[in-house]
This record gives C-alpha cells, structure tokens and sequence, in this order.
C-alpha cells in the first residue's frame, strides 16, 4: 500500500475555495475494518457543511470529507470474515470518501448492485442507509399511505421517492422549480411547485400526509404538523431553513402526532450495522427489481471537488454528484 495517498483537503473552514488536492498517510484499516481503494466517492449536502464547519467529523473519523463510496477492497484489518481483496463495493463511511483510499467497519460495505456502474453505486449508502431507516425503520411507512418529501429533487429526495413508490405508497414531493418538479414527477411523485402552491392546503384537500420526511424545518415545522393527517408522523433529517419553531403542542397531543427524526453519522457502529442488513435484505432487491436506480446529476474528476460543491450550494442540481478518484 502506498504510504501516502492522494485526498481533497482544505486550507481551513470556508467556501468551496478553501479545497484543493494534497498527498497524506493512506489510512491503515483496524480491527474489523477494510481499506477500500475508491473508485468514486459520493458527493453530500454535509460534506458542504463539514467544508464550512458546520459539521464536525464525530471522535475517531477521518477529518477528511466524504460518507460514502465505490471501488475494491484494497486490504482487511484483522476480524474481517466476508469480504476479500479485491471485492467490488460501495460502503457508508464515518467521512474520508474524498481521497484514493478509505477506512471502515465492514459492517457498513455492501456489494455492488449488479446493474450499476461504480460511479451510480458509490451514490447509494448515504442516502439509501438514510432514507430506509427515517421512513421505514423510524417513520414506519407502509402500502397506501400517503407520504410526502420536501426537497424531492435531491440526493435524498430521488430516492426516498423511488422507495416509497416501491412500498406501494402515494408519494408528494415538494421542489423549488418546474424542472425540478418534472424530475419528481418522472419518478412517480405527485409533484409541488412549493414557490407557487401551499403544499399544507394540498395535502390537506387529500386527507392529510400519514408521514413527512423534512429536511428544511424553521417555518416548514407548524406547517408539517398542519399537513399531517390525524396520527401522522413527521420524521426530521435536517434543518436547513431553521432548527427552531414555534409549534402547538395541543395540537400534537389533540391529534396524536409523533415528531422523531435522527442523523446518521452520530448512531454507533452497532445501529450503522444493523441499518446496513436491512438495506442489503430490503432496497437491494428494489434496486435489482429496477425499482431503484440513483438519479446522476454529474460525475466530476477529484481536482473539481469545488465545482460539485459550488453547484451543490447553489442548488443546480438534481440528483446525485460523485467525485471519480485518480486509478494511478
Ligand atoms: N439526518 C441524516 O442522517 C442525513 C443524512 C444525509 C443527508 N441529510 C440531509 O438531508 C438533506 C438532503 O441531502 P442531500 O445530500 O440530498 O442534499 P441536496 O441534494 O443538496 O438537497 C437539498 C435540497 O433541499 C432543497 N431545499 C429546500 N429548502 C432549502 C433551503 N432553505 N436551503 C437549501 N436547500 C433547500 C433544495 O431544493 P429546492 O431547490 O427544491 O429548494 C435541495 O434539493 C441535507 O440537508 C442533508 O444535510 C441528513
């Protein structure tokens, strides 16, 4: 293994200027762990927020950018049963995806789905270990509910869409443009311009959303709760607009409401496993049924990094971006 790799990293907290390319020490894999050699790495809305400091890597994580990935196993840490040199794979990472070489738990690697280019699967863990765990595991969403998803043109949005389609619910989602709206609609979403409709009064009119998956919060929150259906869940990914509201708890209580959510790089190793069974036992085969397949926006080359985080934050895209590593 080569003693150096090479890696996006940052002059300092910042915009997307602040990133550029540098050699550091290859990560050696520990006990449980596999070394992968990245072919493309995923790129994230957090990975943004980490750029800008906003997002602290937790204790122990590469401080390196970057959550998931594709590419082969390139060496195992000892207590690794399962996998061997040279498998090809996409895995969810405690961070470091944005280099040539990444670290983590076996536990959270999965194969490639046949079917998918390393580019396509390196765009899955994140979003597919999200999006599984907040509407099913969490939110519990089953067959002939209706479901709604802000931010239905995003990495998270495309494919808790797609998924939910596959569950047999009846899917809204919210975006912010009629392209934007187009590209949900194509996926089977019923589809809401929210700069020109209220999706409260939309939801409303059909009986009210059994479950919401949110990811803007502030304003959005009382709103949620009023387009909730009686006993509806709301399930909070992230707080992009606010992470405070002024909400009636009468309401809640009146109506029977339950308000969850959870992020993902916080749960410990143990819950990231178990996470990964059900994905690897329940989305795989949605994905090998052709009801899933991650929406590529664009593929950029590493020394872009800046570029694909430039457009992320601009809200450009639709999709997902990834970042293809160097072979040599
Ligand atoms: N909890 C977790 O474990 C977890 C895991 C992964 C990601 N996340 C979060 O989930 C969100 C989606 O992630 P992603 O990677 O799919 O990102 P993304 O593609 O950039 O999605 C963000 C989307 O939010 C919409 N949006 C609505 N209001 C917004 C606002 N006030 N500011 C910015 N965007 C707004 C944007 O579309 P419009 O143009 O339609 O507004 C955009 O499509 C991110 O906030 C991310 O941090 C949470």
């Amino acid at each position: 293994m080569p003693e150096l790799m090479r890696a996006v990293t940052a002059t300092g907290f910042g915009g997307p200027d602040v990133l550029g390319i540098d050699y550091v020490p290859t990560p050696v894999p520990r006990y449980g762990e596999v070394l992968i050699r990245v072919a493309f790495a995923g790129v994230n809305r957090p990975d943004a927020l980490q750029r800008a400091g906003a997002y602290p890597p937790p204790p122990g994580a590469s401080p390196l950018m970057g959550l998931e990935c594709s590419g082969h196993i390139a060496a195992l840490g000892r207590g690794v049963t399962g996998w061997q040199v040279g498998d090809a794979v996409c895995a969810l990472l405690p961070g470091g995806g944005y280099a040539t070489h990444a670290v983590t738990s076996q536990h959270q690697v999965l194969p490639v789905p046949s079917g998918l280019s390393m580019a396509e699967a390196a765009c899955l863990p994140e979003t597919c270990f999200t999006v599984w765990s907040n509407v099913v595991m969490r939110g519990g969403l089953s067959a002939g509910e209706r479901f709604l998803v802000h931010g239905g043109s995003s990495g998270i949005g495309t494919t808790a869409i797609q998924i939910a389609t596959a569950l047999g619910a009846r899917v809204f989602a919210t975006a912010g443009s009629a392209v934007k709206c187009a590209a949900c609609a194509d996926l089977g979403a019923e589809a809401i311009q929210y700069r020109e409709n209220d999706f409260v009064e939309i939801l409303r009119a059909e009986g009210g959303a059994h479950l919401i998956l949110d990811m803007v919060g502030g304003s959005y929150i009382p709103r949620n709760l009023r387009a909730l259906a009686d006993d509806g869940r709301l399930v909070q990914i992230a707080v992009l607009e606010s992470p405070s509201a002024e909400v009636s708890f009468a309401e809640i209580m009146m109506r029977r409401l339950t308000v969850t959510g959870s992020t993902l790089r916080r749960q410990t190793p143990v819950q990231k496993a178990h996470i990964a069974q059900e994905v690897l036992a329940h989305v795989w085969p949605m994905i090998d049924a052709g009801h899933l397949r991650p929406v590529m926006d664009r593929v950029f080359a590493m020394d872009d990094a800046a570029e694909a985080h430039r457009r992320m934050e601009a809200s450009d895209h639709i999709g997902k971006m990834a970042l293809q590593m160097p072979e040599d």
